[in-house]
């Protein structure tokens, strides 16, 4: 559903212009899982950076998940190849687009999040990644490379990635303003043990900025080609409410737009399979079944905002729970739920609930039990 695309072309000129202020080589934009991070970054920033003399280079770490230095060796080795080729490199991006685009489209792509055997990069293999940027840098001429680095939460999740990320850094800090690096992941979690904590060797050098989610106008721009294109009138308000329920994910909400052009079926009906396909993709009845009921407890209150060390909420988990309802074992829990990216925490102490739709599944009836 390519001409379905929501342009967001200010976004993408708001993120060049912030590099293009020298203040930082390295941007990093984090937002929740399914929210169109991806498709901004090939389909709006990606041209715009070529319009501007860039020449951006995508890479997702995800590409082999258990060996993320593949994704970005790959990812380096086709750029060079199309300059040497005298291709375009429209045609590499429009290539990833398409891949994006149709693992979108699997219905319960359910993603395994974390490697299940890390390998790590040799030294071989790190010095031919510092090979490739070098000779791809040669090869941009009067152009500035942008290495757009999709799921770089990635690099945080094992030990085992850490000589990929120094070299990454190294990599990056040797070419200054010459290389230019915009990162996106999904959790807060570990961006920020990649970013903030000192010990990384991406402390301090990455500007972290936020990508707001899709707001009214993309409802407008899906209510006018639904009614324009399709003769269907579903209603601004009503859009806009369900794209409300669906966390604000365009992900799901163009699941329902689908459904409802294919099949012609009202909102109402096609919000209430989507919603049900959510539930079974995101794999919510196994997760709910993994989770404590502590750390339930917890990450209950915290989608609703609630302090979770109070006395109140201590008591009950002391009464509900076989846990102790104290500090320590209030803390565990956090980090579990931060480790299983259910929540993160922000160095300014907030929570975030990274799993839109699992509250929801939790305190339906019987949703969790
Ligand atoms: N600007 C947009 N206009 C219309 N639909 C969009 C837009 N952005 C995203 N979508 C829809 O959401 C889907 C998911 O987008 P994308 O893959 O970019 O999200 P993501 O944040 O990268 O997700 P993930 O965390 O799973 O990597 C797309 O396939 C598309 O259907
Ligand atoms: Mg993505």
């Amino acid at each position: 559903m390519d001409e379905w695309h929501f342009p967001r072309p200010e976004l993408a000129d708001h993120y060049l212009n912030l590099l293009e202020l020298g203040i930082s080589s390295s941007l990093a934009i984090i937002a929740p899982r399914r929210k169109g991070k991806t498709l901004f970054v090939l389909q709006d920033l990606a041209p715009l950076a070529q319009k501007r003399n860039y020449l951006p280079v995508y890479a997702s770490l995800w590409q082999n998940i258990n060996a993320p230095h593949e994704g970005l060796i790959l990812a380096l080795e086709e750029a060079v190849q199309t300059i040497d080729k005298r291709a375009t490199l429209r045609r590499l991006l429009n290539a990833k687009i398409k891949k994006t685009t149709v693992s979108n489209e699997l219905l319960g792509k359910m993603e395994v999040e974390f490697a299940n055997a890390p390998a790590k990069a040799n030294n071989k293999e790190l010095a031919y990644l510092e090979q490739l940027l070098g000779e791809l840098e040669k090869k941009a001429g009067k152009k500035t490379v942008l290495l757009l680095i999709d799921e770089v939460q990635h690099l945080s999740t094992s030990k085992v990635f850490d000589p990929l990320t120094h070299t990454l850094r190294t990599m990056l800090d040797k070419r200054q303003g010459r290389v230019k690096s915009i990162f996106t992941g999904s959790s807060r979690h570990y961006m920020n043990l990649l970013f903030n904590e000192s010990q990384s060797p991406f402390y301090h050098f990455v500007e972290t900025v936020p990508f707001p989610d899709l707001d009214d106008e993309f409802i407008a721009f899906l209510s006018s080609k639904l009614s324009e294109e399709h003769g269907i009138d579903a209603g601004h308000q009503a859009l806009k409410k369900a794209f409300e329920r669906l966390d604000h994910s365009p992900y799901w909400m163009m699941k329902i737009i689908a459904h409802m052009v294919t099949f012609k079926q009202t909102l109402p009906k096609a919000e209430e399979y989507i919603l049900q396909l959510m539930e079974a993709a995101e794999g919510f009845a196994t997760l709910a079944k993994k989770v404590r009921p502590v750390d339930r407890i917890v990450f209950l209150a915290l989608c609703d905002g609630k302090n979770p060390f109070s006395r109140e909420l201590m008591a009950r988990i002391d009464r509900e729970t076989d846990v102790k309802g104290v500090a320590p074992n209030i803390q565990r829990s956090i980090k579990r739920l931060s480790e299983a990216n259910l929540i993160s925490q922000t160095r300014k102490g907030e929570y975030h609930i990274e799993k839109p739709g699992l509250k929801r599944y939790l305190t339906r009836d019987g949703g969790a039990d």
